[in-house]
């Protein structure tokens, strides 16, 4: 028996582009044996973005094997199982601590290594922690990141602990609303406290920022902007979590702290081994590194946005994991068939829902920014957009509560990128302008 474990192909990590590129090879036609996947995670691949939803809901949440991938995107779902019935090895609880691309090997901490002859990259991302800041929190219980299904369940644990109780929320990104209003419908009283003056001022607008932020407040949550944490007092007894302190001076009560602010690419086991750009690692359109037989897909990809004049982007959205991962995968099978595909032509696709509500994002957040629609928090259905212009052109468009025809016609906006005119006209016409397009 050979020392190490040889497979043609190599997917690390086990997350959504996993999931996604291991559907491409059985599609493509892979033989039995020449396709692992080595996750560290104790469940096969599963999508993600539940579980800052309903899998955190008091009443019949969602349950593994219920969201495992390709389900999120309308496709079937693969439990455990299918890997096992297509030939591919599932290697889980399995992390790599050691990765050489000189020799084409990945180590584990325990166990036999890996050898591939195509390695694709899927690592995702690792939580940015508040010690990261110099902030203190070890020795505090009861404060959780969000990020995979083990961390989910620890924070069920508390919350089923801790009933009624007071939630502290860090950060004012993805995380911090998601998880803000999954505490709120599960009757915690709730803080949100962040930095900024409005809430995800990566992608909102002050105008967009507000009705969220009205909305949340009509539900009972309680926002604080424009401090950070600056500790943690815990109860003497116990060692859970009692108090945080601001740097304003002011002190909030929790039973469970919940912090999001922000994530990092998982790039280290390959450092000085790749190129690197923007904290990614570098790629080109089909998703090749600067290894040949090396591939790098999901968040931590850095790679040329061809809408956007091959600009170099990083994109941390699952829609962007699946079908990066596809696209790799179909530029590995062509290169074995001496076959070129064509150039990765991504439209960049955000979305979120909190409470009964649901947005969409298509495009670039470049240039002047309209707001159109009915904004106020207090109607029964609420539905606005955005649309953002450079150039004298349409680059990206919000959508708060669209249909599903809407919303094609919003993606069809950002892809087309019409000329916007006059910019009050175009306010006035609203979601008309993008449904005649
Ligand atoms: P992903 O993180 O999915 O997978 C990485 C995998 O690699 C994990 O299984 C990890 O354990 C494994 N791994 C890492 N290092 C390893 C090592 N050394 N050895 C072995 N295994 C290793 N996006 C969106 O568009 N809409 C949404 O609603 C949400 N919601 C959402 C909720 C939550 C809670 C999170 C954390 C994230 C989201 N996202 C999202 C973002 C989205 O989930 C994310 O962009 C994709 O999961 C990225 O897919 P990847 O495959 O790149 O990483
Ligand atoms: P984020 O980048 O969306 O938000 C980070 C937020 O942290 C900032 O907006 C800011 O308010 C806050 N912040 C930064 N420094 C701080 C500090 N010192 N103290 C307090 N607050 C501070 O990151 P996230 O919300 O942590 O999400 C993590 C990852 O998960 C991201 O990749 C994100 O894209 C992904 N995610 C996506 C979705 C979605 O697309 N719907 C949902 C959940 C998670």
């Amino acid at each position: 028996e050979s020392p190490e474990l040889c497979f043609k192909y190599v997917i690390l990590g086990g997350g959504v582009s996993a999931g996604y590129a291991a559907r491409e090879f059985a599609r493509q036609g892979i033989k039995r044996g020449e396709l692992a996947i080595v996750s560290r995670e104790a469940v096969a691949p599963y999508e993600r973005p539940a579980l800052s939803k309903a899998y955190l809901l008091p009443k019949s949440p969602s349950r593994l094997p219920d969201f495992h991938v390709c389900v999120g995107s309308g496709g079937q779902r693969f439990r455990r199982e299918w890997y096992t019935e297509n030939g591919v090895s599932l290697f889980l609880n399995t992390e790599i601590s050691r990765a050489d691309l000189a020799s084409k090997t990945l180590t584990p901490a325990n166990g036999r290594a890996f050898k591939y002859e195509n390695l694709i990259i899927a690592t995702g991302s690792s939580v940015i922690k508040l010690s990261d800041f110099g902030i203190e929190e070890a020795n505090v219980k009861n404060i959780f990141y969000l990020r995979e299904i083990s961390d989910a369940d620890k924070l069920i644990e508390a919350i089923k602990a801790k009933r009624k109780g007071k939630a502290v929320i860090v950060g004012g990104g993805y995380i911090g609303l998601e998880v803000g209003a999954a505490m709120r419908i599960n009757n915690f009283d709730v803080t949100m406290v962040y930095p900024e003056k409005w809430c995800m001022p990566r992608l909102f607008t002050p105008e967009i920022a507000a009705f969220y932020e009205s909305y949340y407040t009509n539900k009972g949550v309680k926002i604080v902007k424009g401090t950070t944490v600056v500790g943690f007092n815990p109860n003497s007894s116990n060692g859970e979590v009692k108090e945080v302190r601001l740097k304003d001076g002011k002190v909030l009560q929790a039973d469970i702290v919940v912090v999001g602010v922000g994530a990092r690419p998982l790039t280290s086991l390959f450092k000085g081994q790749v190129e690197e750009e923007k904290g990614g690692i570098k790629t080109d359109t089909f998703f090749q590194t600067s290894i040949p037989d090396v591939y790098a897909v999901g968040d931590v990809a850095t790679f040329p946005l061809k809408m956007c004049n091959n600009e170099m982007r990083r994109v941390e959205h699952v829609d962007h994991a699946r079908k990066s991962a596809e696209q790799a995968v179909k530029a590995i099978k062509a290169s074995e068939d001496g076959e070129l595909i064509e150039g990765f032509d991504y439209l960049p696709y955000f979305y979120s829902r909190v409470f009964d509500l649901s947005w969409k994002f298509y495009g670039d957040n470049v240039g002047e920014t309209l707001i159109f629609g009915d904004k106020n928090p207090n109607s029964k259905e609420p539905k606005f957009g955005s649309y953002w212009i450079h150039n004298g052109k349409v680059k990206g468009v919000f959508l708060e509560g669209g249909t599903a025809e809407e919303n094609e016609a919003i993606a069809k906006v950002a892809r087309l990128q019409p000329e916007a005119g006059d910019l009050e006209q175009l306010a006035g016409k609203g979601l008309s302008f993008a449904l005649k397009i």
